[in-house]
């Protein structure tokens, strides 16, 4: 089995429960990428939510998290992920193990110190985010002055980037280490880059900026996570106390799936679709492949499905040539973009099956 890439989504499901306004009594599809995100859905009490991905490790990543939520409490689930410290995680684990099919449950023996780390820094984007924060970053920024912008108020928060944050060392540091090259290398799949044009480090500065000067690091937890390595008070949707009980209660609604989104529309003979998580796939794919794969997505799409994907660096929103059978629901993506807490996407599309 390939090693994780993800053992978070690094996608905003707040965002995503809302674009997709998932119903009771709906049949929802998901990249389950590490599942937080599938599992959001999930909370929202539809029939049934279909949690896909072509790699097995993101499964077993899915499937270490559901054995958490049904064999321990909302704080030991907050400290196996990592969420918060915790000095005995195996043991944790040991009660989650026996729910594990097989192949997961090798994948998790065999990587006990990732167990011991929090499942949620297992990835190699957790880690390449890991070596940033502590390699990098204290070079930049001591402990103090990172303390002080999770402190900083709304009042006082531009300022305190403009003068204390942003500085020269910062934006060559972060052009250095989030270069495509470096992070091809450390982070994200090379692939994963094939058709995106141009510097990444630009852009991506660009969005950290804004996210570390207009938004609450302090209670955002995915920027949180980047500068800490743990979450605060403030966690991802899946996470909360008040999603937990939810969750657990509709754990079989959840089916997990080994195959790709290609595979799954083309054989797809059940009930039409109500909605789609759709992470940022269309990225790895070109022009062509993408918009085939849209029209396939349509074709099993139950009328007034809505689909919602990001995009990190390459533009995609559906062509104009699928206009009969989906509509761009600008009008619903915007508000839910500027409030999107994941500093990494330059967009969040929504569009619906007509
Ligand atoms: C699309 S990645 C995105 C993660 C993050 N947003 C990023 O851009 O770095 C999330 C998950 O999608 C899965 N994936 C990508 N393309 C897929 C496809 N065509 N079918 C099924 N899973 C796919 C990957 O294996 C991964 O677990």
């Amino acid at each position: 089995m390939n090693a994780l890439r993800y053992a978070q989504c690094w996608e905003d499901a707040d965002v995503l429960v809302a674009a997709l306004a998932v119903r009771p009594g709906g049949t929802y599809v998901a990249i389950a990428s590490a599942g937080d995100n599938a599992l959001a859905m999930l909370a929202a009490g539809p029939a049934r939510v279909i949690a896909l991905d072509r790699e097995p490790a993101q499964l077993a990543a899915l499937e270490l998290r559901v054995a958490a939520y049904r064999a321990l409490s909302h704080e030991e689930l907050l400290a196996l992920v990592g969420s918060r410290p915790h000095a005995a995680r195996r043991k944790l684990y040991a009660r989650c193990r026996p729910l594990l099919h097989d192949a997961p449950r090798a994948y998790w023996d065999a990587r006990p110190d990732a167990i011991r780390a929090g499942i949620g820094s297992a990835g190699r984007f957790e880690r390449y985010l890991a070596l940033f924060r502590t390699v990098v970053l204290p070079l930049i920024h001591s402990r103090e002055t990172v303390n002080e912008l999770l402190a900083c108020d709304d009042g006082e928060r531009a300022r305190f980037y403009a003068e204390r944050w942003d500085t020269p060392r910062w934006r060559l540091a972060f052009h250095l280490f989030f270069a495509r090259s470096t992070m091809g290398a450390l982070g994200r799949d090379p692939r994963f880059f094939a058709h995106a044009d141009g510097p990444v480090s630009q852009r991506l500065l660009a969005r950290i900026a804004r996210s570390l000067r207009d938004d609450d690091a302090g209670t955002n937890p995915y920027l949180r996570w980047i500068l800490t390595g743990a979450h605060g008070d403030d966690l991802p949707p899946a996470l909360r106390a008040e999603s937990y009980e939810a969750i657990r209660a509709n754990l079989d609604r959840l089916e997990i799936r080994r195959t790709s989104l290609e595979e799954f529309v083309d054989a797809h003979d059940g009930p039409l679709i109500d909605g789609w998580n759709l992470s940022d796939v269309f990225e790895y794919v070109d022009d062509a492949e993408y918009a085939s794969l849209l029209a396939r997505i349509a074709a099993v799409s139950a009328p007034g499905a809505r689909l919602a994907y990001w995009n990190m660096l390459v533009p995609r929103h559906r062509p104009e040539a699928l206009a009969p059978f989906l509509a761009a629901r600008e009008d619903l993506a915007a508000p839910l973009r500027a409030r999107d807490r994941v500093p990494f996407y330059g967009d969040f599309v929504v569009e619906q099956a007509r």
